[in-house]
């Protein structure tokens, strides 16, 4: 939706301009998947699709939401936020608002509607965005000092304690922090970050949508998480480490007959993938594109194989990238169950993998995928309209 369309909305719904916009990024996840919560490393980084949130300032004790492509209109009153848990659109806003006022923060009334373009349920992240987007725009009108990794931290505490996903840092701190033509190398134990530029040569990354809808609430990612505690726990008894990214391939040899069944092939994919993600920093940043794709690839097979979190579509998807001569490796990126894959592609051959890849899927799974053209920007924007 053009800005123009958005504010004519906005003038339509709330009868006044809007003065403001606040955005923040969906993202991508070149490497390092399901590791944040186990204090790994992960290489995400922010995308042209994003929340954008239009805003007017109204001093009132309500914030009311609108937003595109769904009718009506949402109030939170702002004396009241603990209590819109269930609400089954803008709870997110709400229990960004909720913790931004037990931290002191003053909630000002507001009206603002949502242009989300990140597609929902994709694994790109649009709860992520939709959190820090409106922590923004919360601090902004309460007129606080911000700092962008508090406010990723907030968001997450919010998707945690408020929406009820046990998720880890990753996606905040990407859709907060995201620099343009970077990625994020975050180490989630101590959220120490460093930009990578993401420099692909004659090559890019296509991000395309298996549009087998996931819903995280109702996924089994908590029962993932619940799996890699147990493993760290028993691996404790053995080793003395806080999280289970800190243990290495080599030492997991050595402990691995502590654990069996789904317990031992979760943590062996934790393990393996930090591994994967220092070697993946490496081979970009060495340019070694080939050993960058392969180790996408490993990544996709140990999601699929070992922490079981693809399923039919997402295997499809990257398998038919991968048989593509001009693709040099294809994986699944974020939680999983649905959602996206990414492929690195050479530019020349972008309209042909589409094609092909887009037929054969269509053809294997009986519905269609989507490609998006993105770009990789930065994390969060504010702009006084
Ligand atoms: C979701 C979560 C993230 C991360 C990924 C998997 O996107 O929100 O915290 O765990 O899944 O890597």
């Amino acid at each position: 939706m053009e800005r123009t369309e958005a504010m004519q909305f906005f003038k339509e719904i709330f009868n006044v301009e809007a003065e403001d916009l606040f955005t923040a990024a969906g993202r991508i996840n070149v490497i390092g998947e399901h590791v944040d919560y186990c204090g790994g490393k992960v290489f995400p980084a922010a995308l042209n699709l994003r929340c954008n949130v239009y805003g007017k300032k109204t001093g009132r004790k309500v914030i009311r939401m609108a937003f595109r492509g769904i009718d009506g209109v949402v109030e939170i009153e702002t004396d009241k936020l603990g209590s819109y848990k269930d609400l089954k659109i803008g709870n997110y806003q709400a229990g960004v608002a909720y913790f931004l006022q037990k931290k002191g923060v003053e909630i000002v009334g507001c009206d603002l509607f949502y242009d989300c373009t990140v597609p929902f349920g994709s694994g790109l992240s649009s709860s992520a965005a939709i959190e820090v987007a409106t922590a923004v725009a919360l601090s902004e009108y309460a007129g606080v000092k911000y700092d962008k990794v508090d406010l990723a931290l907030l968001s997450q505490k919010a998707e945690n304690e408020y929406a009820g996903v046990n998720c880890g840092i990753m996606d905040q701190f990407a859709s907060a922090m995201g620099k343009k033509d970077h990625a994020v190398l975050l180490d989630c134990a101590t959220l120490e970050y460093e930009y990578v530029p993401l420099k692909l040569g004659e090559y890019c990354l296509v991000v395309a949508n298996c549009n087998k809808p996931h819903n995280l609430v109702e996924s089994k990612y908590n029962v993932r998480r619940q799996e890699v505690e147990t493993a760290l726990k028993l691996i404790q008894s053995v080793l003395p480490v806080k999280h289970l990214a800190e243990v290495s391939p080599k030492q997991f040899a050595e402990v691995k007959y502590l654990l069996s069944g789904v317990v031992a092939k979760r943590a062996e994919h934790v393990v393996m993938e930090c591994d994967r993600v220092k070697r993946a920093v490496e081979a970009l940043k060495a340019g070694d594109l080939v050993e960058l794709g392969s180790l996408l690839n490993e990544s996709h097979y140990s999601l699929s194989t070992l922490y079981e979190v693809t399923g039919k579509e997402l295997d499809t998807l990257s398998a038919l990238a991968r048989k593509e001569s001009e693709c040099l490796g294809s994986r699944m990126i974020g939680a999983g169950f649905g959602g996206c894959t990414i492929s690195i592609v050479k530019k020349s051959a972008v309209d042909g993998f589409i094609r092909r890849v887009g037929k054969a899927y269509n053809d294997t799974i009986g519905y269609k995928a989507s490609f998006y053209e993105t770009s990789i920007e930065d994390g969060i924007t504010v702009e006084r309209l």
